[in-house]
């Protein structure tokens, strides 16, 4: 039996029952993902790793679950959720198919990139997981944990970063229980994520439009689709890694530092070194991986954080879209 807590708030219409039991600690076994697909199935919340970030995962067509994550999360409503299947074929039963996201399937499926695509019309997802919009963004995430849940659930899942929204995504199971607590009901470790970055958003709505910079550099995805990737427009909906503070540790941040002042703690790149360094070498792909994580170590000493400038090329740019996020006055 599990127990609820019914979590103080000022006012009536903001309480929120909120799970008070520790969750489910589960490996990533044939009996741990048997489990968490049933914690899945029962309209619960369950962690579980993918390449890029943990997500925080819900049955895509119950909308109680879904409304779960947002509550989870603290999310604004307004911001869709990314729909995960475990291959193509099924991601053509949720969104309207065309060349372009044929070739992107074919050439980066499974892995760190998420389609947004028109809304097909049998869709049958929970309207909270698109947030009202006709389109839907989905991912086949190519972690083999998050391969065998989805194949184990057998529907979509609905899943944001595992964070608290505004704050840092997490990349190993303790981030996750750091930031959500007991706020979910069952989390599959499987250690720390490869990639660290979320996945590239690419949106095929209208001509192909890059709505979120991450682990799957644009050179890749202009060189499949032999065309530029168009800049958001600003009367699209705005994903919330685009708002000012979303990646947001407690410490302030200064950017293009080459030392460090007094009281502050520095994360280095490159010949640059500090209390941590993304990566000694200059390696993008590296300092992608531990960008997060280090970004958590450093915020939990609560000095500031002073980081070394990080090149802005390939990877780089979405390390330094999260860079610049961070250190936005909030
Ligand atoms: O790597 C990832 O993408 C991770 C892992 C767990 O898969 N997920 C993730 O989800 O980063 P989340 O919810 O933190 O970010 C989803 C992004 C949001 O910025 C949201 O606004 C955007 O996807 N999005 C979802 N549906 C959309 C839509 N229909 N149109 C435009 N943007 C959409
Ligand atoms: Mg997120």
């Amino acid at each position: 039996m599990r127990r609820f807590a019914l979590l103080g708030n000022k006012n009536a219409a903001s309480r929120v029952f909120m799970n008070i039991s520790p969750p489910l600690h589960l490996m990533a076994t044939n009996e741990g993902i048997q489990r968490a697909a049933a914690v899945l199935n029962g309209g619960e919340l369950v962690a579980f790793p993918t390449e890029t970030v943990y997500g925080l995962g819900a049955d895509a067509r119950n909308g109680e679950a879904v409304a779960a994550i947002y509550e989870a999360k603290e999310r604004p409503s307004f911001n869709p959720l990314i729909v995960h299947v475990p291959d193509t074929e099924t991601a053509q039963r949720y969104g309207q198919w065309s060349d372009e996201a044929s070739a992107l399937a074919a050439a980066f499926w499974p892995g760190p990139l998420s389609l947004v695509l028109p809304l097909n019309e049998k869709h049958k997802l929970s309207s909270l997981v698109t947030a009202g919009l006709d389109s839907v963004a989905l991912r086949v995430p190519a972690h083999p944990t998050a391969q065998k849940l989805l194949n184990a659930f057998g529907g979509p899942v609905a899943a944001p970063s595992a964070n608290p929204s505004g704050r840092i995504s997490p990349t190993t199971a303790d981030h996750v229980l750091e930031g959500l607590g007991n706020r979910f009901t069952a989390i599959v470790d499987d250690g720390p994520c490869t990639v660290g970055l979320e996945s590239t958003i690419i949106g095929l709505t209208g001509p192909a439009t890059l709505l979120r910079p991450g682990g799957l550099a644009r050179e890749e995805i202009e060189w499949i689709l032999g065309t530029k990737l168009l800049a958001p427009n600003a009367s699209e909906i705005s994903a919330p890694g685009q708002l000012a503070s979303h990646y947001a540790p407690r410490a302030r941040v200064r950017l293009n530092a080459t030392q460090s002042v007094s009281g502050e703690v520095f994360l280095g790149f490159g010949h640059i070194s500090g209390d941590l360094n993304l990566s000694a070498s200059g390696n993008l792909k590296e300092a992608a991986a531990r960008l997060f994580d280090y970004l958590h170590q450093l915020d939990a000493t609560g000095k500031p954080i002073a980081v070394a400038p990080v090149p802005a090329s390939g990877l780089g740019v979405a390390i330094n879209d999260r860079l610049a996020r961070a250190a936005a006055p909030r």
